[in-house]
């Protein structure tokens, strides 16, 4: 039966962000500079981390509310052992249309065929840089270019669909937009194009650092015709365009500069259990807690909808009228994006 589950903002319930770990190989500036995630930060330990058993049973209860696509994230959700199988109890939920991942790519040469035969149906694969140096820098472990490339090719190999992102900051890989449409032309791989956002608070963002999607579009109309094209589902975070030239499709991910928010579907649930209804919330609320402490699932499902229900965010919207610096945010790697 069609949940029918609405928010404050009339949304419906149909995405859930699973962050199956707050760790990552990577130490991204803009993610978790190395400063900031070195070997004091507290990340989780494992018995704060969800069960494989307990992430399922959850699941299987956002589904009950609406959910009809998950996407598996960190951290890097590659480093979370026996990912396989949490996928391949995902992909049996009759009502799940849609399971993605979201990565830096490295481990995809050890894992994609076995998450593809585990019922995965595409990653997308993140990467910022096309020059060495550059992109060492900005992972900030000095992990060449080749490794995320050998990456999406054992992607491909799987069977897996596969789409980039990258993560465009003014000044830093702005010049790169024109290179990375041209080394993915004819790979069959979306682009997307996003804006620096100020998601935690230690990231250093600034709007001086961001190239807005105009700002995106107007790079690439200096080489190639753009058309735009229609969404291809409600909710979609990107918007979608056509390159005339070479028929490619890219997409571009606006949050700061033209927000999606009265169309956000999605609730994240982080790996230790607690559900955040926006990607800029202070705090989240925790499931784990009660089902710990034995509440059954109609209990559960109870909490879910309850907060679903209450739920009235809209920060990419108000953004720009919200002076609150100060804020406290939840670092991406602990919500997975
Ligand atoms: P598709 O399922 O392929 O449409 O992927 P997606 O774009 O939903 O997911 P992905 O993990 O690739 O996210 C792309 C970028 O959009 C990341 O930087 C995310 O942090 C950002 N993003 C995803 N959902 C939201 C959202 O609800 N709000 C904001 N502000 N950013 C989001
Ligand atoms: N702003 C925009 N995108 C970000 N990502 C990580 N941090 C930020 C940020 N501050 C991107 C990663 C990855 C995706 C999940 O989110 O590059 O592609
Ligand atoms: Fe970089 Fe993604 Fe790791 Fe963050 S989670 S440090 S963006 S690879
Ligand atoms: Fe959804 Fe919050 Fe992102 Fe707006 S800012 S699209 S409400 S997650």
């Amino acid at each position: 039966m069609q949940s029918l589950l609405k928010d404050k903002l009339h949304r419906p319930l149909r995405d859930l962000r699973i962050s199956v770990t707050d760790r990552c190989n990577f130490r991204c500036t803009y993610c978790m500079p190395k400063d900031v995630f070195d070997k004091n930060y507290p990340f989780l330990n494992k018995s704060q981390l969800l069960t494989d058993d307990e992430i399922i049973r959850l699941s299987k209860l956002f589904v009950k509310s609406g959910v009809k696509k998950i996407r598996i994230t960190g951290g890097e959700p590659l480093l979370r052992r026996n990912l396989d199988k949490i996928i391949s109890q995902l992909s049996r939920i009759e009502e799940v249309e849609d399971i993605a991942l979201t990565t830096n790519g490295v481990l995809l040469p050890k894992k994609a065929k076995q998450l593809k035969n585990a019922g995965l149906k595409r990653v997308t694969v993140s990467l910022d840089s096309l020059s060495d140096k550059r992109f060492g820098k900005i992972n900030g472990q000095g992990i060449p270019v080749s490794s995320v490339l050998t990456g999406i090719a054992s992607a491909e190999e799987a069977g897996l669909e596969v789409k980039i992102n990258m993560m465009v900051q003014k000044d830093v890989n702005d010049d790169e937009i024109i290179n990375m449409i041209r080394h993915f032309e004819g790979s069959g791989h979306i682009l997307r194009f996003i804006e620096f956002m100020d998601v935690g608070n230690s990231n250093q963002w600034s709007l001086k650092k961001v190239l807005t999607k105009k700002e995106i579009l107007e790079k690439i109309k200096q080489f190639y015709t753009v058309e735009p094209l229609d969404q291809n589902y409600f909710g979609e975070v990107a918007s979608r365009f056509r390159i005339k030239e070479t028929g490619e499709e890219i997409g571009i991910i606006s949050s700061i500069s033209d927000a999606f928010c009265s169309s956000c579907t999605r609730a994240r649930l982080s790996a230790d259990g607690s559900v955040y209804t926006c990607l800029f919330s202070s705090y989240g609320t925790s499931l784990r807690n009660p089902l710990r402490n034995g509440e059954s699932d109609d209990m559960l499902l109870e909490r879910i909808e309850e907060l679903w229900q209450h739920r009235s965010d809209q920060y990419s919207k108000e953004r720009r009228h919200i002076q609150d610096d100060k804020k406290r945010k939840i670092e991406m790697s602990y919500i997975g994006g």
